[in-house]
């Protein structure tokens, strides 16, 4: 009789065991709000990410690798972009990392977490996505260094994941709501960096 009720004893624990571990983790999942809670915390710790960016349709010859770096509250942006039309080019983080559309439209709009206006790079109350504009070259070559403070790789306003479009036109920093910067020849996906 007593190992009976020692069985039994931990049958039932571990039955409630099973029911707080399960309990809310399968309740988040089925949220439907985009927050897999482990998913999250799994990638609090990455520091570097990389968007490789290639050209759409017709733009084939734009390509170029975008470095994120976060150290701290800083966000290191180092980008170099190649194959562009001499001048000024709008380049932005847009909302979504996908690049299912010839024309890189399947990326969305410019991410805006704070729905804030578009506007510059580093404004108070600009979209997070707005870098400005890259300048290329009579060679058609771009470089831009940014150090931002308004996003970062994870947590609230986590740009991983996420889509970058080069245009080509010129982001004029104010027209509302995409800087009037034209098409887009250049896009990629943030995603998270092999350690080297
Ligand atoms: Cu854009
Ligand atoms: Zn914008």
């Amino acid at each position: 009789m007593k190992r009976l009720g020692l069985f039994s004893a931990l049958f039932g624990l571990t039955i409630l065991f099973l029911a707080a571990c399960q309990g809310p983790d399968r309740a988040e999942a089925q949220d439907g709000h985009g927050h897999p809670h482990e998913d999250h915390e799994a990638l609090e710790g990455v520091t570097k990410a990389v968007c490789v960016i290639r050209g759409t349709a017709g733009n084939e010859k734009v390509q170029g690798v975008v470095t994120f770096t976060q150290e701290g509250q800083k966000l290191k942006v180092v980008a170099d972009l190649e194959g562009l039309t001499p001048g000024q080019h709008g380049f932005h983080i847009h909302e979504w990392g996908d690049l299912r559309s010839a024309d890189g439209t399947s990326l969305g709009g410019h991410y805006n977490p704070q729905g804030h206006p578009h506007g510059a790079p580093g404004e108070a109350k600009s979209h997070a996505g707005d870098f400005g504009n890259v300048t290329a070259g009579d060679d058609g070559k771009a470089h831009l260094e940014l150090e931002l403070t308004d996003v970062t790789l994870t947590g609230k306003s986590a740009i991983l994941g996420r889509g970058m479009v080069v245009h080509a036109g010129t982001d004029d920093l104010k027209s509302q709501p995409t800087g009037d910067a034209g098409g887009r020849v250049g896009v990629g996906v943030i995603g998270v960096a092999k350690p080297e």
